[in-house]
């Protein structure tokens, strides 16, 4: 199956889609965590990247198209995936089409401003593994350790409050409108978001399934 993650930051994607790439063994190809590495290994494209992910911006389509484009060709991919946090504009929506990807679902999750917010600004991500953990609702064992590998949990830098604002008047301006893209092409299903993790994905399998 070949899903899209549609929301907000914050609304849950990354969460949504570890727990619904178990349940359909199938990979999760992020973006964002893609952007990540290659900030931390200092390549070009990371080191491009930086500037407009700092700032709460978007990355040029281009870049992140190239990105796509070479990590959907991978052997891993042929059985299905799940894109999360890619398209993020129109024209990314149709580049895609361009590739001859058949999309399957595009899962919404609708989360409200106000608790995206929230929801943010309590993550702390792992600087060496990059798991996500949350003050309140996804605690480690250990305060500000990660248990999967010991590392520090620290606060990525476009989580700060300001930079989170802008992050969602973004969304609002660019990547809202694939909600419409996608509804033209009837694959698109909204899932609320703002509940509990299970109760959620709980709702995003029904959806998948439909
Ligand atoms: P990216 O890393 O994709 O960030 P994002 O979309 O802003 O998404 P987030 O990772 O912030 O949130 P999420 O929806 O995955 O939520 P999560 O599950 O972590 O992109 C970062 C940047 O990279 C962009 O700003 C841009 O610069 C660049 N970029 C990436 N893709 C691009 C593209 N296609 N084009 C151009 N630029 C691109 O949850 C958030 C927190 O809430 C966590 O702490 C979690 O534990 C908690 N949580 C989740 N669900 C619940 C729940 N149900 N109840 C309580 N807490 C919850």
């Amino acid at each position: 199956m070949r899903l899209i993650f549609l929301g907000a930051p914050g609304a849950g994607k990354g969460t949504q889609a570890e727990k619904i790439s178990e349940y359909l063994n199938i990979p999760t190809i992020s973006t964002g965590n893609i952007i990540r590495e290659a900030l931390k290994s200092g390549t070009e494209m990371g080191l491009k990247a930086k500037s407009y992910m700092d700032a709460g911006n978007l990355v040029p389509d281009e870049i992140v198209i190239g990105i796509i484009q070479e990590r959907l060709a991978k052997p891993d991919c042929q059985e299905g995936f799940i894109l999360d946090g890619f398209p993020r504009t129109i024209p990314q929506a149709e580049a895609l089409d361009r590739m001859g990807i058949i999309i399957d679902r595009v899962i919404d999750l609708d989360v409200a401003d106000e608790v995206i917010t929230q929801r943010v600004s309590g993550r702390r991500v792992c600087e060496a593994c990059g798991n996500s953990y949350h003050i309140a609702y996804k605690k480690p064992n250990v305060d500000g350790v990660c248990d999967a590998c010991g590392g520090t949990l620290v606060q990525r830098k476009d989580d700060q409050p300001d930079t989170v604002l802008e992050r969602l008047r973004v969304y609002h301006e660019q990547t809202e409108p694939l909600k419409g893209y996608y509804e033209k092409q009837g694959k698109l299903i909204s899932v609320k978001g703002q509940n509990e993790v299970a109760e959620t994905t709980a709702l995003v399998k029904a959806a998948i399934e439909a």
